[in-house]
């Protein structure tokens, strides 16, 4: 049996909240008939897998049954693929049985190579947070070494590939950009942080990823603003792509949700268009915002276009049409799909991260 229900982030805290992981064990509880493996599933802080116990025990004192964690490491929008070949499978486990349950039905992915690794239930559960914590610091740390680059006049394209060559520090998660979003590393590195402070720990390496974080949506406001000539009152910002990555339809913690409000407060008018997120940034983003069909009426008489979200749509835009609609000719791509000399030769007066 798989819990595998959502540990949002708790109101005021930063921690997990656990409400709905307790909810299933006791419900669960009630129903156990013959020996069960209960799997947390769940992105869960450590020590929940010990208090799962304790609710079924308490809850059903005779039932026969073990807990095991088992973190998912799947993608959104590449969930499938994740899952048919993850680059490893951890199982925390306590007893025998249970790992015979959990390897049996992980047989048909062991078949491909993917390694199930064993380890204790409180590893099995700080595997994931660590895991995402790293990738989270990936990303923090290539987005300082691309204001560093815009400093020096280096290009963190060739940075990252030069660094990722080396396969000890490996190729992926070095892309620069306004910052990570979504519902898993903004939540996760915060409750990190939360599960060293409760046992006494420091995580400054985690906590300064999580400030970097924001300093960089933060530089991406000032970097659409110097675009614009120092001001964005009066200017029509078109905004291509709104959910924090493109195939899906998540705007949880998106970059937009830090970048828009703030520009719309200094009185831009924005003009949006998002293949797939706009109805949730209509329940998450102000009033003022306007949504729009297709990418020709979104840069309509725009001072500027912002690419905030990589979709494949916005990669092989016309770009000769897009300029020929804008007022202005300033483009911010916060995502570096574009190269600056086709983009120049375009006509445009082109912005990127941490390129030239
Ligand atoms: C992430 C992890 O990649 C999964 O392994 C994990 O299972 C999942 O969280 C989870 O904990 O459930 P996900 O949030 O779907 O998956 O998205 P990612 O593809 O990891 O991207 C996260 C954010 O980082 C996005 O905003 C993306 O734009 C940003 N990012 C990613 C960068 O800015 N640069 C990069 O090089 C990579």
């Amino acid at each position: 049996m798989f819990i595998a229900v959502g540990t949002p982030t708790r109101r005021g805290d930063g921690h997990a909240d656990l409400k709905y992981v307790y909810a299933a064990a006791e419900e669960i509880a009630k129903y156990l008939q013959g020996y069960t493996v209960i799997v947390d599933k769940s992105t869960v802080p450590v020590g929940t897998a010990r208090n799962v116990e304790r609710i079924i025990r308490e809850t059903n004192p005779q039932a026969d049954f073990d807990v095991a964690s088992n973190p998912e490491f799947l993608r959104e929008g590449a969930a499938l693929s994740d899952f048919m070949r993850p680059d490893r499978v951890i199982i925390g486990v306590e007893s025998d049985r249970a790992e015979a349950v959990l390897r049996e039905l992980y047989q048909p992915i062991n078949l491909i190579e993917a390694p199930i690794m064993k380890t204790d239930l409180e590893s099995a559960e700080l595997i994931k947070y660590a895991s995402n914590a790293f990738l989270a610091t990936k990303i923090s740390f290539i987005n300082e070494i691309s204001m560093l680059c815009e400093a020096i006049g280096a290009d963190v394209h060739a940075v990252a590939k030069g660094m990722g060559l080396d396969g000890r520090i490996g190729r992926k998660f070095l892309h620069a950009g306004p910052g990570y979003g979504g519902s898993c590393f903004p939540k996760d590195t915060q409750a990190l942080v939360r599960i060293a402070q409760e046992h006494g720990v420091s995580s400054r390496i985690v906590e300064s990823v999580i400030e970097v974080n924001a300093a960089q949506k933060a530089r991406m406001i000032n970097k659409i603003r110097t675009a614009l000539g120092g001001s964005e009152a009066g200017k029509t910002i078109a905004v291509l792509g709104l959910t924090f990555k493109p195939e899906t339809d998540d705007m949880r913690d998106a970059p937009a949700l830090a970048i828009l409000p703030a520009l719309l407060d200094k009185g831009a008018t924005i003009k949006a268009h998002d293949p797939q997120g706009m109805e949730e940034a209509k329940e998450l983003l102000p009033d003022s915002v306007s949504y729009h069909e297709d990418i020709m009426s979104t840069v309509d008489n725009a001072d500027a276009v912002v690419l905030m979200t990589e979709w494949n749509t916005y990669r092989g835009m016309n770009l000769k049409d897009i300029l020929k609609k804008m007022s202005g000719n300033a483009f911010i791509d916060l995502r570096n799909v574009y190269e600056a000399e086709q983009m120049q030769k375009a006509g445009f007066e082109y912005h990127c991260v941490g390129r030239i």
